[in-house]
């Protein structure tokens, strides 16, 4: 998606044929466009038919119903390392947030899988919260490494493959019915990022070293279609592409080598953007010098989202401005309800330099619902910490 990229052996000429090294049979041409035609794209050349599917099987294991119904509209915190999960990269995910076009997980990865997955109603993005390894694709490999944030194209076929399935590995998920993109503003009118965004070019993760496998057999895909899950067997290795081209394809940015800005008197988040969708925006919270006009005071002041509930999660670090919140907490102030810091919080902060949090934030432009992962994990106190103050 940030520029154009190409792996392995293409045809010159798009659309014309491409013989496999016999010189008789032809590589399979595919374009995987966005927005019909209109949008970024890739075109990848196959070993084989991509439409060969031998069986389709519906997975209702998969499709956990997890919702609260009666939950109060109320400040929420809770703590997601509570709720450990088991499992693989794909069927370890606990929902904790979601509405009709977003949804927030977490999942500890402890268990490998031969299956590969497919979101194909959905785009992912996948902070690696704890762990590394190697995502792999179709379209190559990207090694990673706590802090990396990966942008997942939908109907991008791909596996996480983790190094150590005793260590403590932890993604956190967010899935968006439409694709993440740079904000327009970063970019310039010829394309590449200008100097005001708060990464360039060279801190993405690419898709690199292209493992071709011309391999026939029983191969799975985990294709997760809305809230439904089948089980695609098909009869080639998903990773049977000689080359593509294009800008459509996963990458990875980490949230550590995001460069913030700094202003005289407090910013708001939106100068904290790192992607957004069309139904909400997502910032990275990074460590940075605080304000330094004479008074300036480094925390939020109150203020209400009249048009978005707001989500963190905590990544690493120390939360200046909240009292109680540990890293993997996600807390959710709802739109329309004033929020800021807890009683002391803006005064203790008035000597501080500097802050050394990490967060995501996720603010959402249609209201979220809680799950009964926020439930079993919540934090009874948070939504009356104000009470103290005045
Ligand atoms: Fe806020």
């Amino acid at each position: 998606m940030p520029f154009y990229h190409k792996l392995g052996e293409i045809p010159r000429v798009k659309h014309t044929t491409f013989y496999k090294p016999d010189g008789k049979s032809l590589y399979r041409e595919e374009m995987v466009s966005s927005k019909g035609f209109s949008g970024v794209y890739t075109t990848k050349y196959h070993h084989h038919l991509p439409t060969k599917v031998l069986r389709v099987t519906e997975l209702t294991n998969l499709t956990k119903n997890v919702d609260w119904p009666d939950a109060p509209v109320v400040y929420y915190h809770c703590f997601t390392d509570k709720k450990k999960s088991k499992g693989n990269f794909i069927n370890s995910r606990n929902v904790f947030l979601k509405n009709s076009h977003c949804s927030i997980a977490t999942a500890h990865v402890t268990e490998d899988t031969d299956d590969f997955y497919r979101n194909s109603y959905g785009s992912e993005y996948v902070l690696i919260h704890h762990g590394k390894g190697v995502f792999k694709s179709d379209l190559g490999e990207i090694q990673f490494d706590e802090g990396d944030q990966f942008i997942i194209p939908r109907a991008m076929t791909h596996q996480f493959k983790f190094d150590d399935y005793s260590a403590n590995n932890k993604m956190m998920i967010v899935e968006s019915d439409t694709s993440f993109e740079i904000p327009r503003h970063y970019i310039s009118e010829y394309g590449q990022l200008d100097e005001i965004a708060p990464y360039s070019e060279r801190d993405f993760k690419i898709p690199e070293n292209l493992e071709t496998h011309d391999e026939s057999g029983e191969f799975r895909i985990i294709v997760k279609m809305g809230h439904r899950f089948f089980e695609h067997i098909v009869p080639h290795h998903p990773y049977g592409v000689v080359g593509w081209d294009g800008y459509l394809y996963p990458f990875a940015f980490n949230i550590r080598d995001y460069h913030p800005k700094v202003g005289r008197i407090h910013l708001p988040p939106p100068v904290h953007l790192a992607f957004r969708t069309q139904h909400f925006i997502l910032c990275n919270f990074v460590p940075r010098p605080f304000d330094f006009y004479p008074g300036a005071i480094p925390v939020p002041y109150f203020h209400s989202n009249i048009d978005s509930d707001e989500v963190l999660y905590y990544f690493d670090g120390d939360f200046l401005s909240r009292t109680g919140v540990v890293e993997g907490s996600i807390t959710l102030h709802p739109g329309g309800m004033p929020h800021g810091p807890q009683p002391g919080r803006t005064e203790a902060s008035l000597s501080v330099r500097e802050t050394k949090e990490y967060a995501v934030m996720v603010d959402t432009y249609e209201p979220l619902k809680v799950t009964s992962n926020v439930k079993e994990t919540l934090d009874e106190e948070y939504s009356k910490s104000w009470l103290s103050g005045d």
